[in-house]
């Protein structure tokens, strides 16, 4: 196998693009790709502040390296949640430690939700969800989290490392249940719609997996090379089975099933007309919310300590 660039050996063939590269071409290749993605979905341009959610895995650090490295003005926010008794959480820190240690330009700041709330995500869950799984609950204080921290430092977007099996699967599941509201939302920039509101952008909304992970490899980005305890068998990695068996027979179903499907959006296929949500700001903490008087965040608050 060759790079289609130079002839060297290859590190990567992409059999949805029929694309061979060498390692040199490839670490080149990434930041190329996220720079169109950038600019076809107009997510921020080089005056914009960009808030980067970073977990400490391969996909958030790979993105902040490749946006550092476009010249983007990109700082970190690592939300600590206390998963494991805290272990799986500190060790994620870590990495993104570690990974700011070596690059200067690399700002960040954390929030730990237990210093700062009072409750980690598994006490939180213990209490309020009666010992169900916590992710969407913590999905709600992550991005709760990352809005506030976007508003109150004046960021202009705020990046996350989603990837293409990431949303793919997410489409499938939307698309099984056929819930047009979740999926008239789902995009690779989801706007602004109140001052409160931040923008969100996925900048490698296009790359696979496996292209995140190699990059971060190739790169040398140590990263957290664990799931979260509570990811282990979820519904999404299901789906992520199943697109990568379809992946496996014809090589580019992945890419296809999301990019028809933002296609078919453009066309109108999800529209509602004059179904534009209603905002409330919330009563406690001001964020904006379709529910009439508190937000999700702080009823999950209020029910905590109504017990
Ligand atoms: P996940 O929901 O774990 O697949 O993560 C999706 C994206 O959310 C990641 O690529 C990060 O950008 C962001 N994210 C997840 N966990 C955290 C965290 N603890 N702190 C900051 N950002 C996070
Ligand atoms: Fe939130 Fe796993 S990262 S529950
Ligand atoms: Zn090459
Ligand atoms: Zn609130």
């Amino acid at each position: 196998m060759k790079c289609r660039k130079c002839g060297a050996v290859a590190v990567i063939k992409m059999q949805q693009h029929k694309l061979a590269l060498c390692e040199e071409h490839f670490l080149e290749w990434i930041p190329e790709q996220t720079e169109r993605a950038i600019k076809k979905y107009k997510m921020f341009g080089p005056e914009d502040r960009i808030l980067v959610a970073v977990s400490g895995g391969k996909d958030s650090l790979s993105l902040w390296d490749v946006l550092l490295r476009l010249g983007y003005q990109a700082e970190g926010l690592h939300i600590h949640l206390g998963i494991n008794g805290g272990g799986y959480s500190d060790s994620s820190l870590e990495y993104v430690e570690r990974f700011a240690a070596t690059r200067e330009e690399a700002k960040f700041q954390v929030v730990d939700l237990k210093a700062a709330y009072g409750q980690s995500v598994p006490e939180l869950a213990r209490t309020t969800y009666r010992g169900r799984k916590p992710c969407a609950l913590c999905g709600l204080v992550k991005r709760h989290i990352m809005n506030r921290v976007a508003y109150e430092g004046g960021y202009d977007a705020i990046a996350t490392g989603h990837n293409l099996d990431d949303e793919a699967a997410v489409l499938m599941q939307n698309t099984l249940r056929w819930q047009a509201g979740y999926l008239a939302r789902q995009a690779p920039v989801l706007p602004s719609t109140h001052p409160r509101l931040a923008r969100k952008v996925k900048p490698f909304i296009r790359l696979y997996e496996r292209e995140t992970a190699a990059y971060a490899i190739v790169r040398g980005i140590d990263y957290i090379y664990d799931e979260c305890p509570y990811a282990v068998g979820s519904t999404t990695n299901f789906y992520k089975g199943i697109l990568n068996q379809l992946e496996s027979r014809s090589p580019g179903t992945k890419l296809s099933f999301y990019l028809s499907f933002l296609q078919a959006r453009r066309e109108g296929l999800f529209s509602r007309p004059g179904e534009a949500l209603e905002l409330n700001e919330c009563q406690r903490c001001g964020q904006p919310t379709t529910a009439p008087g508190l937000c999700a965040f702080c009823r999950l608050w209020q029910r905590m300590d109504s017990r």
